[in-house]
């Protein structure tokens, strides 16, 4: 048989690598993953505006590399998903550096020394001239040329590497008159997101360098989402189970902690432990891998995001020598749950909702943590007893009861609802395993769609609608999606 080679065409390819599908944040963890592989015990990330023409950098004092090593670390498909990695290299595929940085700019420059008696050595890929010549040229930075580069972004170490990127085209329209304040909001969740998936690092984890990591000089404190060095004692949260378990010759360590009440917390401190300011959207398993987050705030389909939940976090710990059993992808932002896994995490979260409600119930009145949720639990102490009430004073719902002009039917209308809740069959599918809730679907985006499309036809105010996308203990929507579909509904 004839054989035939066809590589890839650099220019279309390249465009087409770049949308792997990357956030701002997950590409900067990327670049802060290979800083941390290369033992850095430090990461500076230094960004600047610039009229309209930002520039952002990710400096490290790791251990750098050779020119041979800049140039194989830039060539796309030198290191393979097979590769062998040491234990505390959170790398895979060998392809993050270019991706993710690709995913948002056209000018990735890579400087870096392994010595300091050696020059700087730099390489830049400049996507257009890629397009332009449809061919894999980069350029090579001059020693000279290096120096100014480094200087330009705040570098300081005698050796080490830094990434910089020029030419932001994919993160935000640059040209929007308000695109310096939406930068601005995207450096500041980027902050929130480094804190939270490289909290164990800035802590100090065993076998790793403690990390100090900053943006623009300013110190990013970690983010513990399971509270384990609190204020006081009384915000101290309560580690419930505590198991390792094994998949072939992979451990998985899982570890389920049950946080305080908020109501035991200090405003700042409970702050500080919620996912984007909301205490409630913390719930779920975290995923590490080699000790860096993948992802977090979602049960996996095992729970469901709920009142009874609240409070419980578990954390799930695997080696980089089980991302085939997870299915880790370039991105190292999702995984696949092992299915063999499933039933063993399924019967820890069981346990830990049930601490997290009886938490809960032990206050005659359960005071929510959503400001608005539509049905409020009400536990009778006495009678040991708890029933479902309509929230009256919900904004959404107060408006459509106020328009039914007659006091009795409005009456009516509520106690129908409430006393018509049928429990006895909710309880029934809850238990069933194999039958799933629509209402508690992945899709929440859409459901608050729907529900933001009903309101607004049923005449209600877009600020009330707002807050019952965010608010809402089942949508629970961030403020970001809840924006997102207030728009569109303007719009029209
Ligand atoms: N900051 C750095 N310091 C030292 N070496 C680095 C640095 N950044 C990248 N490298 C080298 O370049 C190689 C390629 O990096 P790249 O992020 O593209 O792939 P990877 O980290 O091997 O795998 P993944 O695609 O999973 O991130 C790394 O394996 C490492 O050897
Ligand atoms: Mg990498």
């Amino acid at each position: 048989m004839k054989l035939l080679s066809l590589p890839p065409v650099a220019g279309p390819f390249v465009q087409s690598l770049r949308s792997i599908g990357y956030s701002m944040e997950s590409a900067v963890a990327d670049l802060i993953d290979n800083s941390i592989s290369a033992r850095a015990g430090s990461v500076e990330i230094f960004t600047e505006w610039r009229n309209a023409d930002p520039v952002l950098a990710i400096i490290d004092d790791g251990y750098g590399m050779t020119p041979t090593e800049v140039q194989k670390a830039m060539q796309l498909g030198t290191i393979g998903p097979d590769n062998e990695r040491s234990e505390n290299d959170l790398g895979r595929f060998g392809m993050g550096l270019k991706t993710a940085s690709f995913s948002q700019c056209k000018k990735l420059t890579l400087i870096s020394r392994a010595d300091s008696n050696d020059d700087w050595y730099g390489i830049r890929w400049d996507l257009d001239l890629v397009e332009r010549e449809n061919q894999w040229l980069a350029q090579i930075i001059k020693p000279a040329e290096c120096e100014l580069y480094l200087k330009d972004v705040g570098f300081e170490y005698s050796k080490g590497t830094a990434v910089i990127w020029n030419t932001f085209d994919r993160a935000l329209d640059l040209t929007a008159a308000s695109a310096e304040r939406a930068y601005d909001r995207r450096v500041s969740a980027l902050v929130d997101h480094l804190a939270l998936t490289f909290h164990r690092f800035i802590r100090g984890r065993e076998g790793t360098k403690k990390l100090t990591l900053r943006l623009n000089k300013r110190l990013i404190k970690g983010m513990d989402p399971f509270a384990t060095r609190p204020e006081t004692s009384r915000q101290a949260s309560t580690l419930l189970s505590d198991e390792t378990l094994r998949l072939g010759h992979c451990s998985i360590k899982i570890k389920a902690y049950l946080l305080p009440h908020p109501s035991s917390m200090t405003h700042s401190f409970a702050q500080r432990v919620s996912l984007n300011g909301e205490h409630h959207a913390g719930q779920g398993l975290y995923i590490y891998r080699a000790g860096r987050l993948i992802s977090s705030g979602s049960w996996y389909r095992l729970a469901r995001a709920s009142e009874a939940n609240k409070l419980a976090r578990v954390q799930v710990d695997f080696d980089n020598n089980a991302d085939h059993l997870w299915r880790i992808d370039v991105r190292k932002s999702r995984v696949d749950l092992p299915a063999s896994l499933r039933e063993q995490l399924r019967r820890v979260i069981i346990q830990c909702s049930k601490k997290s409600s009886t938490t809960f119930t032990r206050r005659a009145k359960m005071p929510s943590l959503d400001i608005e949720p539509v049905w409020q639990r009400v536990y009778d102490r006495d009678k040991e007893q708890v029933h479902y009430v309509l929230n009256r004073s919900h904004s959404a719902l107060a408006v459509m009861l106020q328009s039914i002009t007659c006091g009795q039917t409005r009456s009516a209308l509520v106690s129908i609802i409430e006393t018509a809740l049928p429990l006895a069959l909710i309880k029934n599918d809850v238990s069933a395993t194999n039958i799933k809730l629509d209402q508690d679907s992945e899709d929440l985006f859409g459901q608050g769609q729907k529900l933001a499309e009903s309101l607004f036809k049923a005449g209600i105010d877009l600020e009330i609608i707002f807050n019952a996308l965010v608010h809402d203990s089942n949508i629970g929507l961030t403020r970001e999606q809840a924006e997102k579909i207030i728009n569109k509904i303007e719009v029209r």
